[in-house]
């Protein structure tokens, strides 16, 4: 009872330390042309400054408790940025000999954020992670057409080995024969990188009647096993 309690105790006090390493992110970074001003928790954005719409925006969705920077969160991203311009600059200055790292994208991925039922919305995600430095252009295209100006797409994120991971998002509605792709394009790289989604070939892969055919020839061999056993067993018996 006592050693029960005790791993019980041990159990607890293990999960709440665990509970307790969040990791908050706060990244202002700049370039000639851009800049970032974001806040984030165990890897996901909970606010980010719009230089264009000169908002600041809160991308989670309502049912997460709402986090809020207060009033000045937008003015206080534009003073920061400031900064990191004037900060650039005298590093340009000052490093201008020392050739800029490149990392192309580690990794892109395709896929849907549901299970695919045709005629039903979904979204299409494209996940690019490993690049340096920010940020990455990303284009979709739909049976060849453009549809890039119809996705999203958020600002970079911090990985812990200092490159960078972005994701865009189009809203789809999956019907048999339509051919989607997201093309990924990096400083590092002097290819664009390109990932298809075929609707149809994606469908087909999803496991259908297969496994549950095996699973019940696997059952009827099983029962016919039990059933000859049974029936020796009895004869056996019989005999003796
Ligand atoms: C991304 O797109 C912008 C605007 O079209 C362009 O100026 C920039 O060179 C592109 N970046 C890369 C890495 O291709």
């Amino acid at each position: 009872m006592k050693m029960k309690e005790l791993l019980l105790f041990l159990s607890c006090v293990l999960c709440v330390s665990a509970d307790g390493q969040h990791e908050d992110i706060g990244i202002i970074a700049c370039s000639d042309s851009d800049g970032e001003m974001m806040y984030g928790l165990d890897g996901e954005e909970i606010g980010y400054a719009d230089f264009n719409k000169q908002k600041f925006i809160y991308p989670q969705p309502p049912f997460v408790n709402p986090i809020s920077y207060g009033e000045g969160a937008y003015g206080n991203a534009v003073a920061q940025l400031q900064i990191c311009k004037q900060n650039l600059k005298v590093d340009q200055h000052d490093f201008r000999d020392i050739p800029l790292e490149r990392n192309a994208p580690s990794a892109v991925m395709i896929y849907t954020r549901d299970e695919v039922k045709f005629g039903e919305k979904n979204t299409l995600i494209c996940h690019v992670t490993g690049f340096y430095p920010a940020p990455v252009n990303v284009s979709w295209t739909k049976n060849g057409q453009k549809v890039t100006e119809e996705s999203t797409i958020n600002v970079p994120y911090p990985n812990k080995d200092g490159t960078f991971k972005q994701t865009s998002r189009l809203q789809f509605t999956p019907e048999l024969g339509d051919v989607y792709s997201c093309t990924v394009q990096h400083l590092a790289l002097t290819q664009s990188l390109t990932k298809i989604y075929d609707v149809q070939a994606s469908s087909q892969s999803d496991p259908g009647v297969g496994p549950s055919v095996f699973c019940g020839v696997g059952l009827t061999v099983g029962l016919f096993g039990v059933a000859a056993g049974t029936f020796f067993l009895i004869k056996g018996n019989e005999c003796s």
